[in-house]
């Protein structure tokens, strides 16, 4: 995965530039964290510190503030090729430290061209399939070619997924490349810069160029260039988009960890998601059509993402539509056809599983929309209709805002599918809001004695079955608790094995089905389970169970909102008394950008 933002300024540069890559680096953390590194350059040298750790701890050893230059890059490491240690950590160089080079992505023949590279006199220090870059532009430098079709050159020999920026002692340019691997210009004023994504760049702009893929190019303090691999120019001032956000939503605001604020956030989130949606009228019309039109609706995306994805799939199927959910990374699983429509949904709109589907989906001659949360990402830019949430940056790893938002949306999406008035979604706002107060005291309970637990159940019928998929996952990459999530019927056939005395089992009760669920959770209590039950709307209980927390909905269409906070915040309270990070699950990033 890995972070990685290139600033090139006229007027500002050593400490003040070194500063702005690093809170760069900071935001961009949530990409990787096991090694973090820089390079800084002026018009006579070119210096890169490097350490395995996070940007904290780069900071505290290799003092980059001390860094001179007006031409920055900087990495965040998420380990493919060799371990995270010091060596491995990014930027690369070549044999003489001339050149600076870092890399978000995967070389697949780089053996092969290591090997050729050591043949002709170099010498690699890491295991990394990134150092073959350097060493390329190099050889071709060597061979008498100007800096930019060296660096094409070595870009034209390296197969698979990337975005690469690199620099070279006394050119003022910071050389990109992107196949795949998300890549966006910010223009700033006397700078610009180029970074994974577009939060990394709103403390300096809101001004962005999303790079397509297999486009090569270079960026200075004041200009931008790039061209197809194939040499056709592009046009990119022609692509410029606003971003429309708050410069100081993407830091923590005086709160301990992003995941609860942007837990608190996402009433916010999910009002400002269904006003803009809303407001365009002619895309909303569109979007109906192409799924009215369609003779299969087939829903992907992976993750969370999936999780709202399938509330969406549920309610279609209800209604009569011939909707499917795929998980993206099987999207090899079902071949599509002109006659279906497929909706993508990707908060970050660069996963790459979700990409491929895309791709594959498309080349069938398959409609395709998408529902993101930034605006010119990758996912979009391959869309006809590209819809947004409007969640705002997501910094902690976990996704809960964005997930809310996205349930926003598909219940606006299908309520318009299903002709039935969209009224009842002006209340989303505050039920979201009622119930984060009316859980906060319970779900810190619920959340410290689950910590204590090796495993758990969550379960629900109908709606609630994706919700509980959701607060399984959530517990899972948060807290590090084990924990499955089952339609809770299904429960009696295997899963009930596991339950002994003290066992938890979580209920999530949306209101539909509560006299079935009520059987469930009476099939748990009698093997003794440890039952928990979230109800929206109607109380499951008739024995006034007192694990049973009953949220307000004036509408049941409002319950999968109403139960995004109760999980969000079991899963964060676990988290905190287990000591973990909720902002930085182990082994995890935010942006999957491989396959
Ligand atoms: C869970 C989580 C992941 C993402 C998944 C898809 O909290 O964040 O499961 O939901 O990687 O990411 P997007 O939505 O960016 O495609």
């Amino acid at each position: 995965m890995c972070g990685i933002i290139g600033i090139v300024s006229i007027n500002l540069k050593d400490a003040a530039l070194a500063k702005m890559t690093l809170e760069a680096l900071k935001s961009l953390e949530y990409r990787g964290y096991d090694s973090v590194g820089m390079a800084s350059m002026d018009s006579s040298h070119l210096e890169i510190r490097k350490s395995v750790g996070n940007v904290e701890q780069f900071e505290r050893i290799k003092s980059p503030l001390t860094m001179k230059g007006n031409v920055f890059l900087g990495h965040t490491r998420w380990a493919t090729h060799g371990e995270p240690n010091d060596t491995n950590a990014h930027p690369h160089s070549d044999c003489n430290g001339e050149i600076a080079v870092i890399h978000n992505g995967t070389i697949l023949n780089f053996l092969e061209l290591r090997e050729d590279l050591i043949s002709k006199g170099h010498n690699f220090k890491s295991e990394t399939d990134t150092e073959v870059i350097p060493h390329l532009i190099e050889h071709f430098r060597k061979l008498g070619m100007d800096n930019f079709s060296a660096f094409k050159r070595a870009i034209e020999h390296i197969h698979g997924d990337h975005a690469v920026l690199a620099i070279i002692k006394g050119d003022n340019r910071i050389f990109f490349s992107k196949r795949n691997n998300p890549l966006i210009i910010g223009l700033g004023d006397e700078m610009n810069l180029i970074s994974s994504d577009v939060w990394s760049m709103i403390q300096v702009t809101n001004r962005t160029i999303p790079i397509g893929d297999d486009e090569i190019g270079y960026i200075t303090a004041d200009s931008v260039y790039a061209e197809k691999l194939t040499g056709e120019k592009i046009n990119l001032k022609s692509r410029l988009i606003v971003q429309q956000f708050d410069k100081t939503s993407a830091s923590l605001q005086g709160y301990e960890s992003f995941m609860m604020k942007e837990i608190r956030e996402s009433w916010g989130a999910v009002r400002d998601t269904l006003t803009g949606l809303l407001k365009e009228n002619e895309l909303l019309n569109k979007t109906i059509k192409a799924i009215e039109r369609a003779k299969r609706v087939i829903i992907v995306a992976a993750g969370t993402s999936y999780n709202a994805g399938l509330l969406f799939t549920i309610r279609l199927q209800r209604a009569g539509f011939n909707a499917i959910s795929v998980i993206a990374s099987e999207h090899n699983n079902l071949r599509t056809n002109q006659d279906d429509t497929v909706l993508v949904i990707s908060q970050s709109g660069e996963t790459m599983d979700s990409l491929i589907a895309l791709k594959k989906y498309k080349n069938n001659g398959s409609f395709i929309i998408s529902l993101t949360n930034t605006l010119g990402n990758s996912i979009s830019s391959y869309s006809d209709i590209a819809l947004h949430t409007r969640a705002g940056p997501e910094i902690g790893v976990a996704a809960t805002k964005t997930f809310t938002s996205q349930v926003g949306a598909l219940m606006l999406l299908s309520s318009l599918l299903l002709n039935e008035s969209v009224d009842y979604l002006k209340e989303a706002e505050s039920v979201i809001a009622n119930s984060f107060s009316k859980v906060i005291g319970y779900t810190k309970i619920i959340g410290s004695e689950l910590s204590k637990k090796p495993s758990l159940y969550y379960l629900g019928k109908g709606l609630g079955v994706p919700l509980a998929m959701e607060g399984a996952l959530k517990i899972k990459e948060i807290a590090y608790v084990h924990a499955e999530a089952y339609p809770a019927g299904e429960s009696k056939h295997g899963p009930i094995a596991l339950v002994e005395n003290g066992f938890p089992v979580i209920f999530l009760n949306n209101g539909e089905f509560t006299d079935e669920l009520y059987n469930n959770v009476m099939e748990m209590e009698s093997r003794h389970a440890k039952t928990y039950v979230i109800s929206a709307g109607s109380k499951i209980s008739t024995n006034n169970n007192q694990n049973e927390i009953v949220l307000d909905v004036p509408d049941p269409r409002l319950s999968p909102l109403a139960l995004a906070p109760p999980i969000q915040l079991i899963a964060y309270y676990a988290a905190k008394e287990r000591g973990a990070n909720p902002d930085r699950p182990r082994n995890l990033a935010k942006t999957v950008t491989v396959r």
